[in-house]
C-alpha cells in the first residue's frame, strides 16, 4: 500500500509546482492594460479589487462573477460602469477556465 501512495504524492506536488500562479498569469495576459496601482488604459487591479469587494462579500462570489464576466465581457453587467464609459468595454481575453479562476483569485487576494 505504502509504495503506491508515495508516487501519487510526488505526482501531486509536481503538478502543483508546475501550475503557473494567478499572478504570473495576470502578468502574461492582463498587465498590458491593467497596472497594479495606476489607472492607465484601464482601471488598476487595486481599483477593481476594491470595487468588486464592495459588491461581492465572499471570495466565492467575487471569483465566480469575475470568471463568468471575463468569459464574455458585456457592458450591462459590468461592475465598473464608469470605466466602461471612459475606456470602452474590455475585449474578451482567450484564457482557459482554470487560468481565469487562478487570475480571479489573485485579483481577490491582491499582490503582495
Ligand atoms: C486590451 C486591454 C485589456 C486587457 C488585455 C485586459 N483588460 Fe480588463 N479591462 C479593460 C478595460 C478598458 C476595462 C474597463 C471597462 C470594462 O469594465 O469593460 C477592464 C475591466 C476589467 C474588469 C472589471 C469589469 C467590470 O465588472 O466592470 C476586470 C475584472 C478585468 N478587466 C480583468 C481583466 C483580466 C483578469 C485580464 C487578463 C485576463 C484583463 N482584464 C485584460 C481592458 C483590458
Amino acid at each position: 500500500m505504502r509504495i503506491q501512495v508515495v508516487p501519487l504524492i510526488v505526482l501531486f506536488s509536481v503538478s502543483l509546482y508546475a501550475a503557473p500562479s494567478g499572478e504570473t498569469l495576470f502578468q502574461g495576459n492582463c498587465v498590458t492594460c491593467h497596472d497594479h496601482t495606476k489607472t492607465l488604459s484601464a482601471p488598476s487591479i487595486k481599483e477593481i479589487q476594491a470595487r468588486y469587494k464592495s459588491v461581492f462579500h465572499t471570495k466565492e462570489a467575487f471569483v465566480s462573477f469575475a470568471v463568468r464576466w471575463l468569459n464574455a465581457p458585456e457592458a450591462k453587467s459590468a461592475i465598473l460602469q464608469d470605466a466602461v464609459k471612459k475606456f470602452e468595454l474590455m475585449p474578451t481575453i482567450g484564457v482557459d477556465q482554470e487560468s481565469l479562476k487562478a487570475i480571479a483569485e489573485f485579483l481577490y487576494d491582491g499582490s503582495s
